[in-house]
């Protein structure tokens, strides 16, 4: 017996979202079926929306929650019904290239629902990242599903499902930032402040945030910024320099995904640095750099896919550090939604009116 519940789709390029019956059939073998408690507004699911990840429309969007395992399937043994857990897209297989290598983290065979969530005339939903959570209950496979701390409230939970998540680890993980090193962060979205606050907690002594926006840049501070460029002004590479003797910092985040940010990274690198890109570039975007200078400057540049995190080991680890006052979730909250808002919080996003406003269930 399918479960008939309300969801947000989007069903063409670039036309506002509707809220849509959605069938969400029970769980079969390894799947689950999760009562969803909240679900961040991640800018991925305007990327889907405006037709930026690929045609499949149409789409149920929403991938960043937390709630409750309200069924399991046949052969289920991480969860069980009642279980607290996060939302992840990386339910790693065990078995390809990179989880054989001891690489689960880049993952090439992650697990989905093998079933479909459909609408009410049967025609089949592409699910947001192989999740589909806003939704008052999704179906995924039961790896996508990370127990943790049930202490935590859903709504900071949930954003460890993405956006934070991807953030937290460029600058830990990809970006392995160390304790005393200098860090620059373009873009102080969720993403990019996430970013921030890793670098801090990672013990970086100077974070450089870069945004167009002095509203953006003010929060910025809260999570760790020791600096702000708004570099609609003032040029980035140079104010970043000037505050690191003129060389330019260990680690340059680009969380906007375009190229004349990702130049600004690069250029504002000290030599040997890392520049991790995060932020989502459209098919459309072309790189053009001068080939010596990635050849004179050394060290690294570098993608993060949802911060090359492992779900299992990350997700309780940062929820835990929340718990004790560590690590500042409840401050990427603007707002709590009811479904009906997404289509309007997409534009407070565009505006930059948010951090991430949060679907409540
Ligand atoms: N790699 C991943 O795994 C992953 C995961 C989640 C999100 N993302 C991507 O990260 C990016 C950021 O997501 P978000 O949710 O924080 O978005 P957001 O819209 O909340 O934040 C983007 C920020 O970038 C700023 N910005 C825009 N253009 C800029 C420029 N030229 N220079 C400096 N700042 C600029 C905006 O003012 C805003 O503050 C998106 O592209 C999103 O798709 C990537
Ligand atoms: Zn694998
Ligand atoms: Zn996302």
């Amino acid at each position: 017996m399918a479960y008939e519940v309300k969801g947000v789709v989007a069903r063409s390029k670039g036309a506002p979202v509707s809220i849509e019956t959605i069938l969400v059939p029970d769980p079969g073998p390894g799947e689950a079926v999760v009562d969803v408690a909240a679900c961040g507004v991640c800018h991925t699911d305007l990327h889907y929306r405006e037709g930026g990840i690929n045609d499949d429309f149409p789409f149920l969007l929403g991938h960043e929650a937390a709630g409750t395992v309200a069924a399991v399937g046949e052969g289920v043994t991480n969860v069980a019904v009642g279980d607290f857990v996060v939302l992840n897209w990386r339910a790693v297989c065990g078995q390809c290239r990179a989880c054989l290598k001891g690489e689960p983290q880049y993952c090439f065979a992650t697990h989905n629902a093998a079933q479909k969530m459909t609408l009410a005339d049967g025609t089949e939903l592409s699910a947001a990242l192989g999740i589909g959570a806003f939704v008052e209950k999704t179906l995924v496979h039961s790896g996508q599903c990370t127990k943790v701390d049930p202490q935590a409230p859903a709504t900071a939970a949930g954003l460890l499902g993405c956006g934070v998540m991807a953030g937290v680890g460029a600058a830990i993980n990809t970006g392995a930032v160390r304790r005393g090193e200098s860090v620059a962060v373009f873009g102080c979205g969720g993403v990019g402040d996430a970013a921030i606050a890793g670098a801090r907690l990672a013990g970086a002594t100077t974070i450089v945030a870069v945004d167009l926006d002095d509203r953006k840049l003010e929060w910025a501070r809260r999570f760790g910024a020791t600096h702000t460029v708004n570099s609609s002004q003032t040029d980035a590479v140079e104010a970043i320099k000037a505050v690191t003797n003129g060389f330019g910092v260990d680690v340059a985040i680009d969380a906007v995904g375009h190229p004349k940010v990702f130049e600004q990274a690069f250029y504002a690198r000290d030599l040997a640095g890392r520049v991790v890109l995060v932020g989502v570039p459209t098919p459309d975007m072309q790189l053009t750099l001068p080939m010596i200078e990635l050849f004179g400057r050394g060290g690294a540049l570098k993608s993060s896919w949802y911060g090359d995190c492992l779900p299992s080991r990350d997700f309780p680890l940062l929820v835990d550090l929340y718990l004790q006052g560590r690590f500042p979730l409840d401050d990427f909250v603007s707002e709590t939604i009811g479904l009906d808002a997404v289509e309007t919080a997409f534009e407070k996003m565009h505006a930059g009116d948010v951090l991430r406003s949060v679907v409540v269930f």
